[in-house]
């Protein structure tokens, strides 16, 4: 077998097409090919508003000060995630409090988001306040693991029971549901990427999906240095429209050029979600008779959109490079997980509850080639290469 790739994004002719009307048009920067994206992405996941960005980084920070996350507070998050989640949070000041993730679903356990916010915080004039560093509890923001939704309904009743906001990190999640639910509609805003690793891409992108009408105008004037005039207000407004700037925002704008894209693999969406899943059951049969690991499970009720193929080997490697040198050797590229967010040099003095499924995992995962174009007979021999290596 030769190189083949974790995964790399599809395109065809429709991309370059939508591409090449943008650059003929001249308009390339935030415009309305941004516009029509939002709307294709918003109307897929059943949700009023999108607001486009330049990363899913980027979202969840816009959406994070938009919600008034800021210095003083902590927000609670999955020691297991991209560092993604975390930085964002530190950027609007507030600081993390890192929590377990479950058993097979990867996601944060809520049993234990419960306990921390019981054991460490008190209540304080309606607010939780950290026992020792005084912070107040801005809420939580839990990661829809691998495009695997996590238990939201249940820790949207514990942010009832506290009120506290949600953000969801559903950087991986475009297109999984819960029933008939897309993730976006469970009450909170969302924040997807469009990262060429992700289920559809724009190069780099990201967008917040939101019900809410006054966070989506909030956020639009945030990412636009906080301005209360849009480039396209203006450019379709009646005589000149004076810009104010009553917040200190950011540049956050997605460009047309890279909406093109998005609009063109958004035709695609549901047909690369078939195959993710059709590859997935294939991975499923061919491992079945390897004793040493499994791949990542769903839970029932959740359809998945099945983003990425984690192998949970359930021996301990000591050296997990040598494992994926040896995939690298036949040809077959693979990725370990993230490292845990405690374990990185902004992250070490963090505050962590009670971290052990995490860290197991984070030593026992292997994620396996996930294109969407990825045939039969490679899955078959990436499943023989483990049977016979692993
Ligand atoms: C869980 C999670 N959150 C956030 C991000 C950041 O996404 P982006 O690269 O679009 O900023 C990623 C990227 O892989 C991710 O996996």
């Amino acid at each position: 077998m030769k190189n083949l790739p974790v995964t790399i994004p599809f395109f065809d002719e429709k991309e370059s097409q939508n591409v090449k009307k943008v650059l003929d048009s001249g308009w390339v920067a935030q415009g309305p090919v941004v516009a029509e994206f939002e709307e294709a992405i918003a109307s897929h996941e059943g949700i009023k508003y999108g607001v486009a960005t330049t990363s899913c980084t980027t979202a969840l920070h816009l959406a994070m000060a938009a919600e008034g996350m800021g210095a003083g507070m902590d927000a609670l998050a999955p020691a297991f995630t991209f560092v993604a989640t975390t930085n964002a949070i530190v950027q609007t000041g507030a600081t993390p409090v890192l929590v377990d993730i479950c058993r097979d679903t990867y996601n944060i356990d809520v049993e234990k988001l419960a306990e921390v916010i019981r054991n460490d915080y008190r209540e304080q004039n309606g607010k939780m306040v950290h026992k020792e560093t005084g912070n107040i509890l801005w809420g939580i923001v839990p990661v829809h693991e691998f495009g695997l939704c996590c238990d939201i309904s249940a820790v949207n009743r514990l942010a009832e029971e506290y009120h506290l906001k949600v953000i969801e990190d559903a950087a991986c999640a475009l297109g999984a549901k819960i029933g008939e639910v897309h993730q976006g509609g469970f009450g909170n805003p969302s924040c997807v990427s469009f990262h060429p690793r992700k289920s559809i891409t724009t190069g780099e992108g990201g967008m917040v999906l939101t019900e809410n009408e006054a966070l989506a105008k909030r956020m639009r004037e945030l990412r636009t240095h906080g301005s209360t005039v849009s480039a396209d207000a203006r450019h379709h407004g009646q005589g000149y429209l004076l810009p104010e700037f009553p917040e200190a925002g950011y540049n956050y704008r997605m460009t047309n050029l890279q909406a093109a894209l998005g609009v063109a693999q958004m035709e695609e969406l549901p047909e690369f979600i078939r195959r993710k899943n059709m590859n997935y059951d294939r991975y499923c049969s061919c491992l079945q008779t390897f004793e040493r690991g499994e791949l990542m499970r769903f839970r029932e009720g959740t359809y998945a959109n099945k983003w990425f193929y984690s192998l949970h080997l359930y021996e301990r490697h000591p050296d997990r490079s040598k494992i994926i040198c040896g995939f690298d050797e036949a040809g077959i590229q693979t990725r370990a997980i993230w490292g845990l967010i405690h374990m990185q040099k902004p992250y070490l003095r963090c505050i962590t509850y009670q971290i052990e499924k995490a860290e197991y995992y984070s030593e026992h995962i292997i994620n396996l080639p996930c294109s969407t174009n990825l045939q039969e007979r490679q899955i078959v021999e990436i499943c023989d290469y483990i049977k016979k290596n692993l």
